[in-house]
């Protein structure tokens, strides 16, 4: 599919990922983007979304609004989690389907997975069992969106595709440690304490888990790719196949940050889940996307944007 001169809605276009998927449809000549924000398109509402399909009648809806965060804050909220990222996906499908839409890209998470998925996670193995509980009600949400895509095609022939992201990290990430990821958390962690001169960075858990992790721009290049590319709603793994340990992760982190105290485990905290690792084959096979962006690499652009992004915001010298 062409997506140039198609009427495109990207939802939660504004986020993190979703500026660097719109900057990316622009570059390319798409010329017809528009990215509904909360305040005026709250797609937990009905009404808000019939308003939005009939104002802007999209031949394309790339669905990446969502309520998202860490371990921390799912723990928190996971009631709101479920609540709203269902009502949202569900809502929107259905309404994108009646109001004749021709495309419906759904950006699930890697979060849908089974605890004990084993490595590395192939898509037959999506159904094999119960999410890791702290995100479960997240993941749970999304994946049967992933389910309304495959009944919509049945019964409708709607196309919708189901892409499933594995945790991503890169510049306009969150930093807010309340509800940051890992990535965004242990950089502004460790930043934090070398400015503060401290000897001992606590991390959260045991630093055994693994973790896999796709840069931000890799991220959007895929789904810019299954967009004009893939027409199916089977999911598809989209990473960059690296695993890494948390503990690894921290020491590249600290080195680059430049943060020299020690860093202590604190296994009293949660894990979330044992190992992340996706096969990423389909993705290779289906719409050509293999990442580009090695996590060093990925890490000193993201560190350098954060440096650069808060300096001014908090008041330090430059
Ligand atoms: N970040 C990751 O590591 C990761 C990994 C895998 C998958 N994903 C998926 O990628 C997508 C984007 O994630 P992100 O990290 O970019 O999230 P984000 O930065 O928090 O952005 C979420 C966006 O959703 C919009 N939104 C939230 N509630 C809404 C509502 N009720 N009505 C309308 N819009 C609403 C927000 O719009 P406003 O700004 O207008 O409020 C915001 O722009 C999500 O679907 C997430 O599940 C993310």
């Amino acid at each position: 599919m062409d997506l140039r001169h198609k009427r495109i809605v990207v939802t939660g276009g504004s986020g993190f990922l979703g500026r660097h998927l719109v900057q990316r449809l622009r570059g390319a000549g798409c010329d017809k983007v528009f990215v509904p924000r909360s305040a005026e398109f709250d797609l937990t509402q009905e009404d808000d979304i019939r308003r939005l399909l009939g104002q802007q009648r999209p031949e394309v809806v790339i669905h990446l609004a969502a309520l998202v965060g860490g371990i921390g804050a799912n723990r928190a909220n996971p009631a709101t989690f479920l609540y709203k990222n269902l009502l949202m996906g569900a809502q929107l499908i259905e309404h994108s389907y009646r109001s004749g839409v021709g495309k419906f890209v759904m950006v699930g998470t890697i979060c849908s997975y089974p605890k004990f998925t084993p490595v590395p996670f192939k898509e037959e193995d999506l159904w094999n069992g119960y999410p890791e509980e702290t995100n479960a009600p997240y993941g749970l949400a999304k994946k049967l969106l992933i389910v309304q895509l495959q009944a919509y095609k049945q019964q409708f022939g709607f196309n919708g595709i189901n892409l499933l992201p594995v945790n991503l990290y890169g510049p306009h990430d969150n930093f807010d440690l309340q509800t940051s990821h890992v990535i965004p958390a242990l950089i502004r962690k460790c930043a934090e304490a070398r400015e503060r001169g401290d000897r001992v960075l606590t991390v959260w858990g045991t630093g055994k888990p693994t973790r896999e992790f796709l840069y931000v721009e890799d991220a959007a290049r895929a789904i810019h790719l299954a967009a004009q590319k893939h027409d199916s709603p089977e999911p598809v793994n989209v990473g960059s196949g690296d695993e890494i340990s948390i503990a690894a992760l921290v020491r590249l982190i600290a080195q680059k940050t430049g943060f020299q105290g020690e860093i202590r485990l604190d296994p009293s905290q949660p894990d979330g889940q044992p190992r992340r690792c996706l096969d990423t084959t389909r993705a290779r096979q289906l719409f050509d996307f293999q990442a580009e962006v090695r996590l060093p690499e990925g890490l000193d652009r993201t560190i350098a944007w954060y440096e650069s992004a808060r300096k001014p915001a908090q008041g330090h010298a430059a």
